[in-house]
């Protein structure tokens, strides 16, 4: 079986001091299928990464060998892969393809190599401010933010754990995904999600697919419905749709938000991620996403 190895740590992402517990290897992709239009589910081997990230938390990726583009893309985990005994395998990521990157990553095949860099990032987990265990966990999804969303699901529900055994995941009774897309087409991990057990409800543009409208008219409804249970809402996507998000849960229920800003480097070097928080003196200042998030209490960005 073909594994992953230590790649050169000469290269730029390289910097472990900038992101502990990272680490990078060459690793051999396993599969790289058609999941919609423009989206692709891409599965390398990469044990010691899959045994270690957790849903939130993304790698940096490069084509091997490569040099242009020279950047690396982030992707967010989408899930682990696991061998017939259930010990991490491989991960998982999808990707929507958008520039040179992704265009040449469309064309791979299985056994060719990439650079990976991970885990990377914060990622969702029980913090002094995120209480353990909820009722009910509205996930709200917009296009490709829905990556983070199946296996914070599956932890949530106890069907499957990430990472360290001392992490605290976000526990819930019932996980619901509203999900909004452009088109029917565009429609990214159905059956996935349907198969964790998650409470699947779409949203399209066009009414294609699902609810004709907007994916803050199904957060609201599934608020409505839980008014009286504990609720933690997850939300990933563009920005004006998580301003949005953060609007509609104000007053009824606490958000986190995992931010898609462009990431270059991935390790708090470049600055070209930054975010403002608001900070415990009530001032904001620039946060880095990829080392001091992406996932963020929604009360504390400055939209
Ligand atoms: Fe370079 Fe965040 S991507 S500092």
């Amino acid at each position: 079986m073909t594994t992953s190895t230590s790649c050169d740590h000469r290269t730029p992402l390289s910097a472990a001091y900038y992101a502990d517990g990272a680490e990078c290897v060459t690793a051999p992709i396993t599969l790289n299928e058609r999941m919609a239009e423009d989206t692709y589910r891409l599965r390398f081997t990469a044990p010691t990464i899959a045994a270690a990230i957790t849903p939130g938390q993304f790698v940096m990726l490069r084509l091997a060998g490569i040099n242009d583009p020279l950047l690396g893309r982030a992707l967010a985990l989408y899930d682990v892969h696991r061998d017939a005994s259930g010990a991490p395998l491989g991960v998982e990521v999808v990707y929507l393809v958008h520039g040179k990157l992704t265009t040449a990553l469309a064309s791979a095949q299985p056994g060719d190599q990439i650079d990976v860099w991970g885990p990377l990032g914060n990622g969702f987990g029980a913090t002094e401010e995120t209480p353990p265990s909820y009722d009910r966990l509205i996930q709200v999804a917009g296009g490709i933010g829905q990556t983070p969303f199946l296996a914070l699901g599956k932890e949530a529900l106890d069907a499957e754990s990430y990472g360290p055994e001392d992490r605290k995941p976000i526990r819930a009774s019932c996980v619901t995904l509203c999900y909004g897309v452009r088109r029917a087409s565009l429609l990214a991990g159905e059956e996935d999600f349907r198969g964790a057990g998650i409470d699947l409800r779409v949203a399209s543009d066009d009414g294609s697919v699902g609810h004709h409208g907007l994916v803050t008219e199904l957060l609201t409804a599934a608020l409505d419905e839980s008014a009286d249970e504990s609720v933690l809402v997850a939300c990933c996507g563009p920005e004006p749709m998580m301003e949005a998000v953060a609007e509609v849960c104000r007053g009824r229920a606490p958000l986190l938000v995992s931010l898609e800003t462009p990431m270059a480097c991935g390790f708090g070097a470049c600055f070209s991620c930054v975010a403002k928080v608001v900070q415990p003196d009530g001032e904001w200042d620039y946060k880095r996403t990829c080392v001091e998030g992406p996932v963020f209490d929604a009360e504390k960005i400055v939209w």
